[in-house]
């Protein structure tokens, strides 16, 4: 952990969705890891409830990804205020259940504005400062409903994280020559939540926001030549994606 310390000392991390469940525990944990914060919620009040307090090391933003050119402000003001970025978090997400038959096209629809456009936006406005980086990297949180779809219930929910996977992809492509590593994180049942949005009360076994946490905060100290793509994490209720 300490030399991890060393590594992320003072690096800028952007994180979405950071005022509850697994982005805020992502943003407590670089915290701690000795990085700036330049974190992104619909209510910056709820960030400040959440525990951060805007100072020279820490950036609270409005972000939606429903509203046109909020990553694009978002970014703005991350240049005023760090003039920099280091690890891009995309982890503001959204479910809904839709299955092959259902009628609702909305939720389809707001799934794919907000798990799919929306790493695409925040990625495309901050690929300049993290080229610039040399050792940029952008953590796509998706799912293992990226790679499978387990019930009829998913499968909209999966289409929108099957799409956010292709981005991890072709974003993986275009930063590499520039040292921007892409890594796609992808866990089971967490315990926050959107898991009681999926099962209508909180799963036994799930995995901890904590735990999935630190996954992304080991994950993004790997050196440029030696960075892992793709992370499935299984909690104690699944064994396989
Ligand atoms: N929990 C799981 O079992 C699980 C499993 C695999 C992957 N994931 C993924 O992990 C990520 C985080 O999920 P979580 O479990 O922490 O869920 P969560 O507790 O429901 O938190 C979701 C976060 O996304 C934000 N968000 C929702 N709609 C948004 C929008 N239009 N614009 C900006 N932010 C928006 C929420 O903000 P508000 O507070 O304003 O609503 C909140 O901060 C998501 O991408 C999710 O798909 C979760």
């Amino acid at each position: 952990m300490a030399a991890c310390q060393e590594q992320l000392k003072d690096r800028v991390v952007m994180v979405s969705g950071a005022n509850r469940g697994i982005g805020l525990q992502v943003a407590r944990c670089f915290q701690e890891a000795g990085c700036c914060l330049a974190l992104g919620a619909r209510d910056i009040e709820k960030l400040e409830k959440s525990g951060f307090t805007p100072s020279d090391r820490v950036l609270l933003s409005s972000y939606d990804a429903l509203v046109p050119g909020s990553a694009e402000k978002w970014l703005e003001e991350i240049k005023k205020h760090f003039g920099r970025i280091g690890i891009l978090v995309n982890n503001a997400g959204v479910y809904k259940k839709v299955s092959p038959e259902s009628e609702n096209e909305d939720d389809l629809d707001l799934m794919w504005q907000v798990n799919a456009k929306g790493p695409w936006k925040l990625t495309r406005a901050a690929l300049p400062l993290l080229r610039q980086d040399g050792q940029g990297r952008i953590v796509n949180v998706l799912s293992l409903s990226a790679r499978r779809v387990k019930s009829e219930g998913t499968t909209g929910y999966g289409m929108s994280k099957f799409a956010a996977m292709a981005h991890h992809q072709g974003v993986r492509l275009a930063g590499w020559d520039d040292g921007v590593r892409a890594i796609a994180v992808c866990p089971g049942f967490v315990a926050t939540d959107m898991a009681v949005d999926v099962m209508g009360s909180m799963p036994d076994r799930a995995s901890s926001p904590e735990a999935i946490a630190r996954w992304i905060v080991n994950a993004v100290t790997m050196p440029n030549d030696a960075v892992v793509s793709e992370l499935s994490i299984n909690p104690n209720c699944e064994a396989f994606c």
